[in-house]
């Protein structure tokens, strides 16, 4: 097997990992990536409390009502708190955020947000300009490195902690990376889904990888569905931005009836979990759900919303003239492996940022655009913690790297994702689900396969989704 020493390895170069990797100066960083990232195709840009009616407390009281008010306090006041730095420090970095005639920054209102406070570049591609400065940057950083596309398949690990990882290089060879650090920052789980707004790539590698390996999860069953993903047959499904609807488009049946009227104060504009689940209620019910932006007025669509309104042309829909069919699709992972404010997780040398840890931001519930904000404040922090401290080559002990059987995760396994860990989770679809899975390992476990980390993960993920189910039952009990 190829083997590759370096100081600092960051898997996963999303804006999470390539923040951290170009603020851990003083460090030789390596950064290994399977390809796609969500970061890239973030629409709706990136929350901060930049307006003159606007505060962080403001940011942080609705980032925690979003979040049902499971989150982590201290995760909430450090990214809300660190919100206009990080902008500045894009800003420096070379991003160019929308700015009024009067040099103010424009902000968006986005839904469960009490003040209009997403910043956009580049329109409504706000991700992939962030992602280009990014990029450009760290080709000019002297520290850094990109290896050649590889997914990570396994943590390498001794007594004393983590030491690297297996991975499997594109043309299918295996090889070792060793290292004296690894960031996990390989993104969320949404690829696992039949539906889904994420890129096929980030499919939990790192979640499980870091879960078979022992690290301490938290949450594993949080996963946020988007409301309006254009209603396609591909593999990604397109986002249509929760933008649209901060400046007036509306959810609407076949009928042309409102759905949102009467369900929440906040009507379109209600947090996402309350809108994804009258959006997927009407689907249940084998009716049709449609975005209806024909009555923008101040907005183009087109001028707004460029990517938006490129999915939407691309799929022979005109957005100015007739409705456009939305679905539900999974969008994001508020669960993860369980970090402390730096990043660090229970294993010794084994750290996470961005979608695959849980900083206990985002609750039960993330705020829309809070997960560029979250990539990008715990992504510096992270990276000074590891800059600050002592690098060199890996010391490493006797490792026993896995032997990998490639094979793809299928179909299967997509459909049941969608079926037992969807919008709707039940009892009865949830034992269904660990009985597939407890079926499915039993034939895997008698051999070592890549795919056995990830069957792993999603066990993990419906016995969560059964305890989050009892807990409910008692607490409503107790309440009536
Ligand atoms: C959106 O633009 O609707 C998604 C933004 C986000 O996920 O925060």
């Amino acid at each position: 097997m190829t083997t590759f020493d370096t100081d600092l390895l960051v898997v996963g170069a999303g804006a999470a990992g390539l923040v951290t990797a170009l603020t851990a100066r003083g460090r030789r960083v390596s950064i290994l990536h399977a390809g796609g990232t969500a970061s890239e195709l973030a629409q709706g840009g990136i929350a901060a409390a930049v307006g003159d009616d606007d505060t962080p407390q403001l940011h942080a009281a609705d980032t925690r009502a979003a979040g049902h008010r499971c989150n982590d306090d201290r995760a909430v006041h450090f990214a809300c708190g660190h919100a206009l730095d990080a902008i500045k420090w894009l800003e420096a970095l070379g991003v160019i955020f929308a700015r009024t005639h009067d040099g103010r920054w424009s902000v968006h209102l986005e839904a469960a947000h009490s003040r209009a406070r997403v910043l956009h570049a580049d329109g409504d591609a706000t991700g992939a300009a962030i992602m280009r400065v990014l990029r450009e940057r760290l080709a000019e950083a002297p520290h850094v490195e990109l290896l050649p596309s590889m997914r990570a398949r396994a943590l390498l690990q001794d007594t004393s902690g983590i030491q690297g990882v297996t991975a499997v290089s594109s043309a299918g060879s295996p090889v070792m990376v060793r290292a004296r650090d690894v960031v996990l920052a390989t993104g969320g789980l949404g690829g696992l889904y039949s539906r889904t707004t994420n890129p096929l790539e980030a499919c939990g590698d790192g979640l499980a990888i870091a879960l078979a390996a022992g690290a301490r999860c938290d949450s594993l069953a949080a996963v946020q569905f988007h409301p309006t993903a254009l209603d396609v047959d591909t593999r990604p499904l397109p986002l249509i931005s929760e933008a649209l609807r901060g400046a007036g488009a509306r959810l609407i049946d076949a009928a042309g009836k409102y759905i949102m009227h009467g369900v929440h104060p906040l009507g379109d504009l209600a947090p996402r979990d309350v809108v994804a689940s009258v959006v997927y209620a009407e689907q249940l019910a084998g009716r049709r759900v449609w975005l209806d932006a024909t009555g923008l007025q101040a907005t183009d669509v087109a001028h707004s919303f460029p990517t938006a309104y490129r999915h939407c042309r691309e799929h022979g829909i005109d957005p100015d003239r007739e409705p456009i069919g939305v679905t539900c699709a999974a969008h994001y992972h508020m669960g993860g492996i369980s970090v402390d404010l730096d990043g660090r997780t229970s294993l010794p040398r084994l750290w996470a940022v961005g979608e695959v840890a849980c900083t206990g931001l985002h609750g039960r519930n993330r705020l829309a655009s809070n997960s560029l904000l979250e990539a990008v404040t715990f992504g510096r922090r992270l990276g000074q913690v590891l800059g600050d401290a002592r690098g060199g080559p890996p010391e490493v002990g006797k490792l026993d790297p896995l032997a990998i059987h490639d094979e793809r995760i299928d179909d299967e396994l997509h459909q049941l994702m969608w079926r037992c860990l969807g919008p709707l989770r039940t009892a009865a679809s949830l034992t269904e689900g660990i009985a597939t899975l407890t079926t499915w390992r039993a034939r895997l476990s008698r051999r070592t396969d890549s795919q056995a980390p990830h069957l792993q993960l999603v066990e993990s993920m419906l016995r969560a989704a059964m305890q989050d189910i009892a807990r409910l039952v008692r607490s409503r009990r107790i309440a009536s």
